[in-house]
């Protein structure tokens, strides 16, 4: 198939055009690198040894998309694009709401204009909101509690009246838990803009020695070591997913809602646990307050995903965190380095 690979130059898209290729697809990348490097195209062209055709542009522009139609006939499209940081959104939702959902809306009325009604869009756990008990089921109710949520949130409800206003439509939902790790080349991983907000991407930091040590947000939770838990998945488990949707796509005559993470959750002080002895070195930590916003426990039931996709992660905290240190070690200034 030819796959329209919006945001493909990020985190999660990088690691999936990597697995398409190898899965046999053809791909364009469509991003305008407000969160990328282009470095991490040319990472991927060498694991996949050949040229990938990138179309830099925004996601909110008709007519740069509109080009890539005109030369490309696309059979599905992967949007990964959008800006995810939950901070920041509070900051500026005008930013938020303009990239994730305005964006989203142009990107699907450009697909319908040429006829290409089929797309995997990355949604997240956050819909979920605080949910009353895990693990968590797709049926499970939504909330948002930030702009960056209730952008996701509004791409899903957008998806399901397109949908209903035209059922040739092929829509799959993926609500995705905490991805982690990097691809086991080391040499394309997560590479975030100043101070990680994220939990493993700050461990590896400090791991490494770029920071002094970790603050633990919480350790007053109603959890077995009291820290928050959570569903961190393997990315390139995560990419597999992509790969499989993409592939089934065109099985599906309603919008499918499917939850990607491995069913079980650990807490950050595991987390920290796991990456010592995957990395051999320490990794200091302090206990801090609690971060406003966060939850207890969040895991996924992935049954579904199983059933719908014949999908299952198959890579444990253990790889998470080697593969996660490899890439922090080979490139400890990331795709700078
Ligand atoms: P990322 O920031 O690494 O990748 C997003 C990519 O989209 C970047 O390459 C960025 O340059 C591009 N982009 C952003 N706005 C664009 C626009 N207007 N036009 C064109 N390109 C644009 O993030 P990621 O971690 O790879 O996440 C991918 C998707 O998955 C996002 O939609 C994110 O919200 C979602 N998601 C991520 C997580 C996570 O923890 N990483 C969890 C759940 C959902
Ligand atoms: N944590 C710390 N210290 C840190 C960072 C995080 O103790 O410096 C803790 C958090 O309190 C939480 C856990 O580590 O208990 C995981 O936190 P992350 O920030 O890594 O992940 P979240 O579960 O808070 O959120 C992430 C993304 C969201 C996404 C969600 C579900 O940031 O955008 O996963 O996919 F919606």
């Amino acid at each position: 198939m030819k796959v329209l690979v919006t945001g493909g130059a990020g985190y999660i898209g990088s690691h999936t055009v990597v697995l398409l290729i190898e899965a046999g697809h053809e791909v364009v990348v469509f991003d305008n690198f407000c969160n990328a490097s282009k470095e991490s195209i040319r990472r991927v062209e060498k694991i996949v040894n050949q040229k990938i055709t990138v179309v830099e542009g925004d996601i909110r522009s008709r007519e740069e998309l509109q080009k890539v139609f005109d030369v490309h006939t696309i059979d599905a499209v992967i949007h990964f694009a959008g800006l995810k940081a939950v901070g920041e959104s509070v900051e500026k939702p005008f930013i938020y709401y303009d990239n994730n959902v305005h964006g989203s809306t142009v990107l699907f009325e450009v697909m319908a204009k040429n006829a290409c009604k089929s797309i995997i869009f990355s949604s997240s756990a956050t819909v979920y909101g605080d949910p009353h008990t895990t693990p968590i089921l797709e049926n499970f109710p939504t909330s948002a509690t930030n702009p960056y949520g209730r952008s996701k949130l509004m791409v899903e409800e957008i998806l399901r009246d397109v949908y209903v206003s035209d059922s040739e439509w092929k829509i799959v939902l993926l609500r995705y838990f905490n991805p982690v790790g990097a691809h086991k080349s080391g040499t394309i991983g997560e590479d975030p803009n100043g101070i990680p907000n994220n939990l493993m991407p700050f461990i590896a930091q400090t791991a490494v020695g770029k920071r002094e040590y970790l603050s633990v947000f919480g350790d007053d939770y109603d959890t077995p070591d009291g820290t928050g838990v959570r569903d961190y998945i393997h990315v390139v488990d995560l990419a597999d997913a992509h790969v499989k949707a993409v592939e089934k796509i065109s099985n599906f005559n309603e919008v499918m809602t499917i939850n990607l993470g491995t069913g079980k959750g650990y807490s950050v002080l595991e987390m920290v646990k796991a990456f010592e002895k995957a990395s051999g070195r320490r990794v200091p930590y302090k206990i801090a307050p609690r971060r406003a916003g966060d939850i207890a426990t969040c895991f996924a039931d992935p049954s579904y995903a199983k059933e719908i996709l014949g999908w299952v992660a198959t890579r444990g905290v253990d790889e998470m965190c080697e593969d996660g240190w490899r890439w922090q070690m080979s490139n400890p200034m990331g795709y700078k380095s």
